[in-house]
C-alpha cells in the first residue's frame, strides 16, 4: 500500500481524517421509517455505558426494544439514564469485562437463564488504549476486547443457542467497526495473538489492525451461518464516523483539553452518530440481507482483505487455535 493511503497511522491523522470524511458527500441508504419499530425484540448491546453504546440503547429503547445493556461500569445509573431519556422500563443490565473470557462466559449464563433468546446482538465496546496491556489470559488487551472478545461472544451465543430463529425476522449480529480497518497493509499471521508491546504512537495503527479483523471475522461468520445463499442471521458492520464520545480517555492529559474542544467542535454527538446502527438494527430495509456494511448512512464494500475467504477461514482457524492454547473453551 503507498504511503498516502495510509490515513489512521497516529491520533492526529486519524482525527483530521474523520473530521474531513464528514465533509465529503455521500449518498444515503434510506431513513428509519415509522413501522420501523422494535417492539417484542430483545437487544443485548455491548459498551452501552458510555458514548455510543449509551446513545444507542436510548434510540433502541424508545422504538420499543427490551434492551440489556452489557457493561463493565454503570451499574445500575447508566441504566436508569437510559430509562429516563427513552421513557422505557425494559431496561436490564448485565456485568461483562470483555478482557475477561470467565466474564464474557458469566454473560452468556446470565442470559441463558435470565432471558432465554435474543433477537438481536451489537457488539459495541472497544478501546484505545495508550500502551500494551496483559489481560489475565497473558493477552493484549486492546486486541482482546476488541476483536477475540467477540470472536468469544458470538460463538458462545451460537453454541448456547440463545439467538432467536423462531421470528420471521433474522436474528442480526452487528459490528461496530471503523474506516480505520483499511489501514493496516495486512495480516501478522505469524505473530498472531502475541503480546507485542507497544505506546501511545503506536495505539491508533494497533486500534485499525484489530478493527480488521473484526470485519474479517464478521464477513466470515456471515459466509459460516448463511452457507446456502439461504440467509439464517444478518451480519452487519459500520463505521459511525468520528463520534464525541470518551474514545480518546487515555490520550496523555496535555492533549485532553484541545481534544476536547475538537471532539466538541467537529465530532458528531453520540446520538446522531449512533445512526447508522440503529438503522442496521431496526430498518425493514435490510431485513433478510446476510451482509451489509455502512459508513455513516452510506453503503460501501469493506475492505478487500477483509472480504477474502483466504483471510476469513485463516482468522478462524487461528482464532480457535489461540483460543485453545490458551486454555479457553467455545
Ligand atoms: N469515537 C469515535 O470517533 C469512533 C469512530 C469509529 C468507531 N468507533 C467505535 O464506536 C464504538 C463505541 O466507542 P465510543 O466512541 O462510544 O467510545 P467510549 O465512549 O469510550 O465507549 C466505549 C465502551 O466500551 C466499553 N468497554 C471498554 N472496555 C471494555 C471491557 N473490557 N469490557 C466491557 N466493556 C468495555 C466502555 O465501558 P466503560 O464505560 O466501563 O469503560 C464503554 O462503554 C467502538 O467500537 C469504537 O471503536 C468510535
Amino acid at each position: 500500500m503507498s504511503k498516502k493511503q495510509k490515513k489512521y497511522d497516529n491520533p492526529f491523522a486519524a482525527t483530521y481524517k474523520g473530521i474531513s470524511d464528514l465533509f465529503k458527500k455521500q449518498e444515503r441508504v434510506g431513513v428509519l421509517s415509522l413501522d420501523d419499530r422494535l417492539d417484542g425484540k430483545r437487544i443485548l448491546i455491548t459498551g452501552s455505558s458510555s458514548g455510543l453504546g449509551l446513545a444507542t440503547a436510548t434510540q433502541l429503547a424508545k422504538l420499543g426494544a427490551e434492551v440489556i445493556m452489557a457493561v463493565r461500569s454503570g451499574i445500575p445509573e447508566k441504566g436508569e439514564e437510559v430509562k429516563k431519556k427513552s421513557g422505557s422500563e425494559k431496561i436490564h443490565m448485565l456485568h461483562v469485562d470483555l478482557s475477561d473470557f470467565d466474564s464474557i462466559k458469566e454473560l452468556i449464563d446470565e442470559v441463558k437463564t435470565t432471558f432465554g433468546k435474543i433477537d438481536i446482538l451489537i457488539c459495541n465496546a472497544a478501546i484505545v488504549s495508550k500502551k500494551a496491556r496483559k489481560t489475565k489470559h497473558g493477552l493484549e488487551e486492546m486486541f482482546s476486547v476488541n476483536y477475540l472478545a467477540k470472536f468469544v461472544l458470538v460463538n458462545l451465543l451460537l453454541k448456547e443457542d440463545c439467538f432467536n430463529k423462531e421470528d420471521d425476522d433474522l436474528p442480526r449480529i452487528i459490528f461496530v467497526s471503523s474506516e480505520s480497518h483499511r489501514n493496516p497493509d495486512g495480516f501478522e499471521w505469524d505473530t498472531f495473538g502475541e503480546f507485542k508491546d507497544y505506546g501511545m504512537g503506536k495505539s491508533v495503527e494497533r486500534y485499525g489492525y484489530y478493527k480488521l479483523l473484526m470485519t474479517t471475522f464478521a464477513q466470515e461468520l456471515s459466509r459460516r451461518l448463511n452457507p446456502n445463499q439461504q440467509p439464517k442471521y444478518s451480519v452487519f458492520a459500520l463505521c459511525p464516523g468520528p463520534v464525541n464520545s470518551n474514545i480518546a480517555r487515555e490520550a496523555p492529559a496535555i492533549f485532553q483539553p484541545l481534544l476536547k474542544i475538537v471532539f466538541g467542535i467537529f465530532f458528531r454527538s453520540p446520538e446522531k452518530a449512533s445512526e447508522p446502527v440503529v438503522y442496521l438494527t431496526a430498518s425493514k430495509d435490510v431485513e433478510g440481507k446476510a451482509t451489509d456494511y455502512l459508513f455513516l448512512m452510506s453503503r460501501k464494500d469493506v475492505d478487500e482483505k477483509a472480504i477474502s475467504v483466504e483471510n476469513g477461514t485463516k482468522l478462524w482457524h487461528m482464532s480457535e487455535d489461540l483460543l485453545q492454547k490458551t486454555g479457553i473453551e467455545l
